[in-house]
C-alpha cells in the first residue's frame, strides 16, 4: 500500500473501463487448460476457480499465480465456496465426469446431471447477470439443463458445442489443401458428438467456395472422401482419449476463444450450442445444439442463416432428434 507515494492529482480510473471477471468451475485438465489459455490472452482482470477438492484447487491456484512475472496482470482467486465467483461476467462450467476410452458423450448424462443441480443455482445466485458457458459433456444436453436450472434467458446460456469440432475440421481441410486453417471457413453444426453435421456446401478457402471451385475445375471428388474427413472429426476425441486419457488443449483454446468474443464484445460468429428451436426447421421441443451464432457481451446476439442443402438440413434435424430423445428421459 505504501510502496508508491500517491500522486495527488492522478486522474481517476476511466469510467468506461470495466472490471471483468470470469469463473471457471472444475479444475480438471479441461478447466485448467481453459484457465491458463485465458490468462495468456489478457482480456480479464479477475479469474476465480472453484472445485470440490480443496487441496487440488489451492495447488492449481498457486501454480498459476507463480507465473505472474510472465503473464498479463490478473487477480487469481480460488475457493470451494461459490461466493468466490460473485459478480462474474462469465461462468465456465467444466466440472463433471469425463468419458473413458470408447465411451460416448451421451453416456455421461446421469452422472453430470446431479452435479449440475449443485453447481448452477449457486452460480446464478452470486452472479445473476452472468453468461453461462457450458463445456462439460454431453454439452448440448447439459446446456439445456443449465438453462432450465438457471432461469436465465436463453441468450445467456451457451454450450461450447462444435466450436471445437469446427476447428478440428478446419485443421484437417487445411492440412489436405496445404493452407492456413484460419483461411478455411467451415462449420460443423448439430450435436457435439456422434451425430454432428459437416456443412460442406458452405465451405470456402480464402473466400473461394470450395465445392463449386472443384466442380468448375472439373476436379473429381468422391463423396466418400468428404465423409471420411467428417468421420475423422467425429473420431478425433475418441482417438485422443484412447491415447492420452482425455482431451484438453484444443478445448482450452476453443473455450478461451469463445470467452474472448463474449467479454470483448467481438460479435464473431462461432458454431456453439444455443436454443435451436425455430431455426433451420428445427421444431419438436426445446433443444440446444450448435448453430453458427454471433457472440458478444450480451451472449448470443443472433443465429446466422447459412444456406444448407437438403441433405445437410435433414442431418441437422436428425441430430436435433437424437438429442431430444436423450433429453426426454431426463424428467427435468
Ligand atoms: C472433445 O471433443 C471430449 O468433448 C471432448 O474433445
Amino acid at each position: 500500500q505504501t510502496f508508491f507515494k500517491p500522486i495527488n492529482h492522478a486522474a481517476p480510473p476511466s469510467p468506461t473501463k470495466r472490471h471483468t471477471k470470469i469463473s471457471v468451475i472444475g479444475t480438471g485438465n479441461v478447466g485448467m487448460a481453459i484457465a491458463q489459455t485465458i490468462l495468456t490472452q489478457d482480456f480479464v482482470e479477475e479469474l476465480a476457480l472453484v472445485d470440490a477438492k480443496a487441496d487440488k484447487l489451492r495447488g492449481e491456484m498457486l501454480d498459476l499465480q507463480h507465473a505472474a512475472a510472465f503473464l498479463p496482470r490478473t487477480k487469481i482467486l480460488a475457493s470451494v465456496d461459490y461466493a468466490v465467483t460473485a459478480g462474474s461476467d462469465l461462468c465456465i462450467v467444466t466440472a463433471g465426469a469425463r468419458q473413458i476410452a470408447g465411451e460416448s458423450r451421451l453416456n455421461l448424462l446421469q452422472r453430470n446431471l446431479s452435479l449440475f443441480k449443485a453447481i448452477i443455482p449457486p452460480l446464478v445466485k452470486y452472479s445473476p447477470d452472468c453468461i453461462l458457458l457450458i463445456v462439460a459433456n454431453p454439452v448440448d444436453i447439459l446446456t439445456y439443463v443449465a438453462w432450465k436450472l438457471s432461469g436465465l434467458p436463453s441468450n445467456r446460456v451457451i454450450g461450447s458445442g462444435t466450436n471445437l469440432d469446427s476447428s478440428r475440421f478446419r485443421f484437417l481441410l487445411a492440412d489436405h489443401l496445404d493452407v492456413n486453417a484460419q483461411d478455411v471457413q467451415a462449420y460443423i453444426v448439430g450435436e457435439h458428438g456422434d451425430s454432428s453435421v459437416a456443412l460442406w456446401s458452405s465451405i470456402s478457402v480464402g473466400g473461394v467456395p470450395i465445392l463449386s471451385f472443384l466442380e468448375k475445375q472439373q476436379i473429381a471428388y468422391e463423396k466418400e472422401t468428404l465423409e471420411s474427413i467428417h468421420k475423422e472429426v467425429v473420431d478425433s476425441a475418441y482417438e485422443v482419449i484412447s491415447l492420452k486419457g482425455y482431451t484438453s488443449w484444443a478445448i482450452g483454446y476453443s473455450a478461451a476463444n469463445l470467452a474472448r468474443s463474449i467479454i470483448r464484445d467481438q460479435r464473431k460468429i462461432h458454431p456453439v450450442s444455443v436454443l435451436a428451436k425455430g431455426f433451420y426447421g428445427i421444431d419438436g421441443g426445446d433443444v440446444f445444439l450448435s448453430l453458427p451464432a454471433q457472440l458478444g457481451r450480451g451472449g448470443v446476439l443472433g443465429v446466422t442463416n447459412i444456406h444448407l442443402n437438403q441433405e445437410e438440413s435433414h442431418r441437422l434435424r436428425n441430430s436435433a432428434k437424437t438429442i431430444l430423445e436423450v433429453q426426454s428421459q431426463l424428467g427435468i
